[in-house]
C-alpha cells in the first residue's frame, strides 16, 4: 500500500510543470520613481516579460516610490544582495567608486536624445558599463529618462536669478560644480525627501526631468518651471553578478531577452512620458512654464560650461573626451 502511495506521489509530482513543484527565483527590483514614470513603466514590463518567458520560475517584486530603500541604501542593498536589481540615476554611482559616470551629468553636454544614444547605444557606454564588474555588479542596459528642468518660487530666466537659490540636487559632484557655477548653493537630498524640502523651505528649487518633477507633485510646491534642458537625467539597470552568474543559463537568457525589450519600451516611451508631464504641468495652472530664448539658452550654457573644466580630472579625460567624440 505505502509503495503505491509511493509511486503515485512521485508520479503526480513528475506530471506537474517544473514552475508548481520548485519555489521561484525571486528578483527584488527596488527604485525610487512613481510606477508612472518612463523608469517605473519599464520596470513593471521587464516584470511582465521576465515571468511570462521563465514560466513563472522567476518572480519579479517591484518596489517602486523608495517603498523599500532610499537613493544610497538601494546601492548598499545591492552589493550585499538584499535586492537582486536597480535602476539608479547615472548621477548617483560615485559612491560605488565609479565617478566616471558623472559624464553624463555635465551640463549640455548632450543636445538631444540622439546625441545621447550614441553614447548609451554605442561602445563608450558599454565600456562604463563593464567597470560595474569590479564591484560586484552587472550593467545590463541603459533605460532613459530626460532633459532636465529647473524650478523655483522665482521666475529663472537669466543665469544670475540663479544665484544664492538653495538647490537640491543628486549625490553628483559634477551637479554640485555645475549648480555653483551659476552661484546657487548646492544641496544633495534623497530623491523621497524632494517634495517634502521643497514644500516647508529646506531647499528653494531643483532640477529634474519633468516625468519626476510632475509625479512627486513638485510643481504644486514650485510657483516657476523653466525648460532649461541644461542636462541629462537617466540610470543604468544594475544586477548583482554573484547572483545573476548563479541563474540557470536558460533563465538568465530568457531574462536578458526580457531586459532587451524591455529597454526597447523604456527608451520609446521617455520623450513622450516627460512631453505628457509638462503639459500636465501646465494644465494644473499651479507653476507657471518659463521658455528660454536661443540667447538666454545660450548664457546659461556659457555660465555652467566651465564645469566640464573643473570636474576632468574627476571623472577622467579620457571619457569626457570619447563622449565628446561620439556626439561630434
Ligand atoms: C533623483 O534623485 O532626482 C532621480 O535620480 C530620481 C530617479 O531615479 O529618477
Amino acid at each position: 500500500m505505502f509503495k503505491k502511495i509511493l509511486a503515485a506521489v512521485v508520479t503526480l509530482a513528475l506530471a506537474l510543470p517544473l514552475s508548481a513543484q520548485a519555489a521561484p527565483i525571486i528578483i527584488k527590483f527596488s527604485h525610487v520613481v512613481a510606477n508612472d514614470t518612463p523608469k517605473g513603466q519599464a520596470a513593471n514590463y521587464f516584470k511582465k516579460l521576465a515571468e511570462e518567458r521563465t514560466k513563472g520560475r522567476v518572480k519579479v517584486e517591484v518596489y517602486p516610490n523608495s517603498q523599500l530603500f532610499k537613493d544610497k541604501e538601494e546601492m548598499e542593498a545591492l552589493q550585499m544582495g538584499s535586492v537582486q536589481m536597480l535602476a539608479p540615476s547615472l548621477a548617483k554611482f560615485a559612491p560605488l567608486g565609479l565617478k566616471e559616470f558623472e559624464v553624463f551629468d555635465l551640463p549640455f553636454i548632450f543636445d538631444d536624445y540622439s546625441e545621447l544614444h550614441k553614447v548609451t547605444q554605442g561602445p563608450v557606454g558599454a565600456k562604463l558599463l563593464k567597470k560595474l564588474e569590479t564591484k560586484g555588479l552587472i550593467g545590463l542596459a541603459y533605460w532613459d529618462n530626460g532633459f532636465k528642468v529647473m524650478s523655483a518660487n522665482k521666475p529663472l530666466k537669466n543665469v544670475t536669478d540663479m544665484r544664492g537659490l538653495k538647490m537640491r540636487i543628486q549625490s553628483s559632484k559634477v551637479l554640485d560644480s555645475q549648480m555653483r557655477s551659476v552661484g546657487a548653493i548646492p544641496q544633495v537630498l534623497a530623491f523621497s525627501e524632494v517634495y517634502q524640502a521643497l514644500q516647508t523651505g529646506v531647499v528653494d528649487g531643483t532640477e529634474n526631468p519633468p516625468s519626476n518633477l510632475y509625479t512627486q507633485k513638485m510643481h504644486e510646491v514650485q510657483k516657476y518651471v523653466t525648460m532649461s534642458n541644461h542636462g541629462y537625467l537617466g540610470y543604468a539597470v544594475l544586477v548583482n553578478k554573484k547572483f545573476w552568474m548563479g541563474l540557470p543559463a536558460d533563465i538568465r537568457a530568457a531574462l536578458e531577452s526580457s531586459m532587451k525589450d524591455a529597454t526597447v519600451f523604456a527608451n520609446s516611451v521617455a520623450k513622450k512620458d516627460n512631453d505628457e508631464a509638462m503639459a500636465g504641468v501646465k494644465k494644473s495652472g499651479k507653476s507657471q512654464i518659463i521658455t528660454l530664448t536661443p540667447a538666454e539658452r545660450a548664457a546659461w550654457k556659457k555660465a555652467m560650461d566651465k564645469t566640464h573644466k573643473e570636474n576632468m580630472g574627476r571623472i577622467g579625460a579620457d571619457i569626457v573626451k570619447e563622449v565628446y567624440a561620439a556626439t561630434g
